[in-house]
């Protein structure tokens, strides 16, 4: 009895620490609570990212890839050749925006969607994208090709917020989805 008492406050520390650590814009209460409630992402917070990220396709929330991903996308060598687009950006807007992206990232984060994406690449090379994620294959790969590359209004799975209506907030849930062009596409 003792012993589980221990072991659970204990634990409690260790998970209030991680999330005060990771909780710049939280009040006490929230952070206290964030590793019990939160399942989904958490949302980008940091404008600088949202408005340099989020011009070409959906800011994708850090929690969406490891550290190490991050690492290798946001580098002055690498942005200018992103994905065949010029996504350069100055010194001072990298280093902000790189620095985010490291401290929110997947293996940053408690949030179990997260936890999921740290789980699936934990010993394999950094993935360049999050559409390359075992956990992220794996929810979609029942969906029919026609209903993404060949959907105008979608064009690619990288385009999560065509289809996932609460992506801005983080929330991914298979509940607030819907597949424009394909009212009913899981009958
Ligand atoms: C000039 C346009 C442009 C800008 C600006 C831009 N991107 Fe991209 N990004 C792209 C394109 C194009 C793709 C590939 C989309 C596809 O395959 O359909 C992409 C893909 C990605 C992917 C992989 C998505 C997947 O398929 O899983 C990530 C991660 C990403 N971008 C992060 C960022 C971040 C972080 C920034 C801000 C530093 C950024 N991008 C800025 C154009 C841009
Ligand atoms: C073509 C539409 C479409 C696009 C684009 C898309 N998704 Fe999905 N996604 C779905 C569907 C449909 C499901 C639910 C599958 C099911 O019923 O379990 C899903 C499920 C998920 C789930 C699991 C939800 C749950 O309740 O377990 C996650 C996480 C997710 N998507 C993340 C992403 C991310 C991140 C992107 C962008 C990189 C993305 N999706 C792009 C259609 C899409």
């Amino acid at each position: 009895m003792k012993k589980t008492t221990t072991l659970l406050a204990v634990l409690a520390f260790t998970l209030l620490g991680s999330s005060l650590a990771q909780a710049e814009e939280q009040t006490l209460l929230e952070a206290i609570f964030t590793p019990f409630r939160q399942k989904e992402f958490v949302p980008v917070t940091n404008k600088t990212y949202q408005d340099e990220c989020g011009s070409c396709h959906f800011a994708y929330p850090p929690g969406l890839l490891p550290s190490k991903s991050w690492e290798k996308l946001l580098t002055a060598q690498a942005l200018p050749d992103h994905f065949g687009e010029n996504a350069e950006l100055d010194a001072d807007t990298l280093k902000e925006i790189r620095e985010y992206a490291l401290a929110n990232a997947a293996d940053k984060s408690y949030h179990k969607r997260s936890r999921k994406i740290a789980l699936a690449t934990e010993n394999i090379d950094a993935p360049l994208r999050i559409t390359e994620v075992r956990y992220i294959k794996r929810k979609h790969h029942e969906i029919p090709e026609k209903m993404i590359k060949g959907n105008k209004d979608v064009k690619s799975l990288s385009y999560c917020d065509a289809c996932h209506t609460q992506a801005k907030k983080g929330v991914f849930d298979a509940d607030t989805v819907r597949i424009p062009n394909y009212p009913d596409w899981d009958d």
